[in-house]
């Protein structure tokens, strides 16, 4: 089958549509992890069943835990929290995750036999030195390549030691790395950690384990003690907040549309998106808000917008969207004005450099744009209708620049041809059918 997906026409506008995305992908890759700790069964229902998340499982497999993959929920068999059994010298594959990649080190500091952790083209060209440093403070002994990157050896120590640790770029793959090598070692380990997403905070304090939060304006602190035990827990996953964009997006670029995302997951770390839309003139809003485990969930309506505000987006929503970022420029290239967005380096250690990319897809598109390595000014054209071929490919498969650029042409027309449609399986492999959904 080809892995070519051509789009040749925009969409028509669509009307009062309501849809159900995959579950979210960093809650799903750390009930993984956590349950593959637990001590007996925990079951998480609609689980994102992507490639992230499967590496992930396969990686616990790889660690002696046993799984059974059922179509309407996961269940995994915890040996509790120092139950991995395994052989010297495994080999781990983070495949695509950075998160994957990055958690298990925090899980994997006190093992006394060596772990060769591998990943893929594009996990293998991103930086790892960020958590083997703080890893490295702990005790464990290291080896990355080019002192930066996978593959990489890790020979955890069982004297561990705690630390303290500033977190100044706003990672939560970084900072729940950390808090994982935490629960590990007797003491209190202290993070000063920058914001960013908190799923794994959340989850801790759910399950009753020793961590402590205090929240400050621009940072947060963590204090976290050596766990003993955590119960087996069942999960309800909620919808993933960044897969729901590409539709979101969609819909207010989309006059006379209107669109509503149900059981989405808008904890306060993650909705920067929809404060940005609303900063630029979308009509967006939250509808039956709901706690679940420490999370907050809603559906999410939104519509589309006829007249939209460029913005000088402050930076203090970045980490909160960082993975929207490409969508937000397909916003900023409708809107009227110029736009603004700084303090973005952060978005080219991704899965690709996707703040060179955004740049580049604008480019195609015929809007001009100024790019550095750590910003982008977008001239914002309200009027803009595409008549030419486009072909987006050697992205390094990265799945959020495939979908960005499918909402890219059905919004704004022209002929695309992207590349790697399979990409997509990384993080959502139903986006394709629920973009048909919306059509019909
Ligand atoms: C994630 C954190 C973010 C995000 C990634 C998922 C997580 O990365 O980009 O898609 O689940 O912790 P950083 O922590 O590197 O910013």
């Amino acid at each position: 089958m080809s892995d070519i997906f051509v789009i040749k026409k925009k969409i028509n506008n669509f009307y009062n549509k309501i849809v159900r995305v995959s579950g979210d992908k960093s809650l799903s890759i750390r009930w993984v992890l956590l349950a593959s700790l637990a001590k007996g069964k925990s079951r998480a229902f609609n689980l994102l069943y992507s490639d992230d998340v499967r590496a992930s499982i396969n990686v616990i497999k790889k660690l002696g835990i046993k799984v059974k993959l059922k179509k309407n929920f996961c269940e995994i068999y915890g040996e509790g929290f120092n139950g991995y059994k395994y052989k010297e010298n495994i080999t781990l594959d983070a495949q695509n995750s950075g998160t994957l990649g990055r958690l298990i080190l925090g899980l994997l500091i006190n093992s006394d036999k060596k772990i060769k952790i591998i990943g893929d083209k594009s996990l293998s060209k991103r930086d790892f030195k960020r958590v083997a440093d703080p890893l490295r403070k702990f005790g464990a002994k290291l080896n990355l390549t080019n002192n930066r990157n996978l593959p990489l050896n890790i020979l955890g120590t069982k004297s561990l030691k705690p630390i303290k640790y500033f977190e100044n770029r706003g990672s939560a793959q970084c900072k729940s790395s950390i808090i994982f090598a935490g629960l590990r070692t007797e003491g209190t380990t202290i993070i000063k950690a920058k914001k960013s997403r908190d799923h794994t905070e959340l989850l801790l304090k759910y399950l009753k384990l020793p961590i402590r939060l205090s929240r400050r304006k621009n940072y947060d602190l963590i204090k976290i003690k050596k766990a003993k035990k955590i119960n087996s827990f069942n999960y309800h996953i909620p919808s993933d907040i960044s897969s729901a964009s590409f539709f979101i997006v969609l819909t207010c670029l989309t006059e006379n549309s209107s669109l509503t995302v149900k059981n989405v997951n808008i904890n306060p770390s993650r909705i920067g998106i929809v404060i940005i839309l609303k900063k630029m003139g979308v009509e967006i809003n939250f509808r039956n808000k709901r706690f679940y485990k420490g999370e907050l969930i809603a559906d999410i309506f939104v519509k589309g917008s006829k007249n939209l505000k460029s913005i000088n987006c402050p930076s203090s929503l970045n980490a909160s969207s960082i993975d929207e970022f490409l969508l937000i420029f397909l916003v900023a290239a409708k809107a009227k004005g110029v736009s603004f967005f700084k303090n973005l380096n952060e978005l080219n250690q991704k899965e690709s450099p996707r703040l060179k990319w955004g740049s580049k897809i604008l480019n195609l598109m015929g809007v001009k744009n100024i790019v550095t390595d750590s910003s982008i000014k977008i001239f914002g054209n309200p009027n803009i209708n595409i008549k030419k071929k486009i072909t987006i490919r050697n992205y390094l498969k990265d799945h959020r620049i495939f979908m960005s650029s499918a909402i890219a042409a059905l919004a704004f027309g022209g002929e695309w041809h992207l590349y790697n449609k399979s990409s997509i399986n990384t993080s959502f492999p139903n986006f394709l059918k629920i973009l048909r959904e919306i059509q019909k």
